[in-house]
């Protein structure tokens, strides 16, 4: 008998050790290797940031996501250090812009610096400070194509509202963070990240203007997922 396991019981003996050297493999012939995206990533680690950007594997996801549609305008909440708003600015047209919002000031220094070295200052606005204050800066007069939520989870469903004012009919909102190792689904969790999110799947459901799945992705990062949205009206 073979000793491969099939079905949806073998993921069970699957460690991140497995799926690191899963997504190892699948970016080895998939992803090139990227000096100013490990840069950035080691910088993360240099300054003693999280270790918590989005993995390879899903930065090169939003870079297609983002050709796919043409995006000329791209919204990001939760910039870090830069590494998912370096992977987007890659797909962005030279006279495309990223609006991207980070809370802490030493943590958007970085991501300057980041940018700047990957060539990309004249497409990134990082703008600094709560995003909750920030975003109803924004005017829906200059739409963007798609979204990528990716901050304090609790305010999940304000960042996505926002969002939804800010973007054209056909743009996309993706939200990280939304499986939680399973955690989101488990009725005797409660916690403030989980919260948020279960508020903003309560949301979607009700809501007429998006179209929404959850994909839970396994890599190098854990097991999480995203949520993609699709602005229908
Ligand atoms: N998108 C990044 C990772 C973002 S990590 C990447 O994949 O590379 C989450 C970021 O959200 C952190 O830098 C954190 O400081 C920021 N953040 C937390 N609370 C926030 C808030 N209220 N407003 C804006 N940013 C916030
Ligand atoms: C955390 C936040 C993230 O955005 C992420 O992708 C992974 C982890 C965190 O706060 O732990
Ligand atoms: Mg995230």
């Amino acid at each position: 008998m073979s000793t491969e396991h099939h079905g949806p019981q073998s993921h069970l003996s699957t460690q991140l050790f497995d799926w690191k050297r899963s997504d190892e493999y699948h970016n080895s012939f998939l992803i090139a290797p990227d000096e100013q995206l490990e840069r950035a990533h080691q910088r993360t680690l240099d300054a003693g940031m999280p270790d918590i950007a989005v993995s390879e594997a899903q930065g090169k996801l939003l870079m297609l996501l983002c050709k796919s549609i043409n995006a000329k305008r791209v919204l990001e909440v939760g910039t870090l250090a830069g590494y998912s708003t370096i992977w987007m600015a890659k797909a962005l047209p030279d006279d495309g812009l990223i609006v991207t919002h980070e809370l802490l000031p030493e943590h958007a220094e970085v991501a300057t610096e980041n940018v700047a070295h990957a060539g990309f200052s004249n497409k990134v606005k990082i703008v600094v400070g709560p995003a909750v204050d920030t975003l109803p800066n924004l005017p829906s007069s200059e739409p963007f194509d798609l979204a990528f939520i990716d901050a304090d989870k609790e305010n999940n469903l304000n960042y996505f509202k926002q969002a939804e004012r800010l973007i054209r009919p056909g743009g996309v909102i993706i939200v990280d963070n939304v499986v939680r190792r399973g955690r989101t689904a488990d009725p005797d969790v409660i916690d403030q990240s989980v919260e948020g999110v279960r508020a903003l799947l309560k949301y979607i459901k009700a809501d007429a203007k998006v179209e929404a799945t959850t994909i839970a992705t396994v890599g190098m990062k854990g097991y999480d997922g995203f949520l993609y949205a699709l602005k229908t009206a």
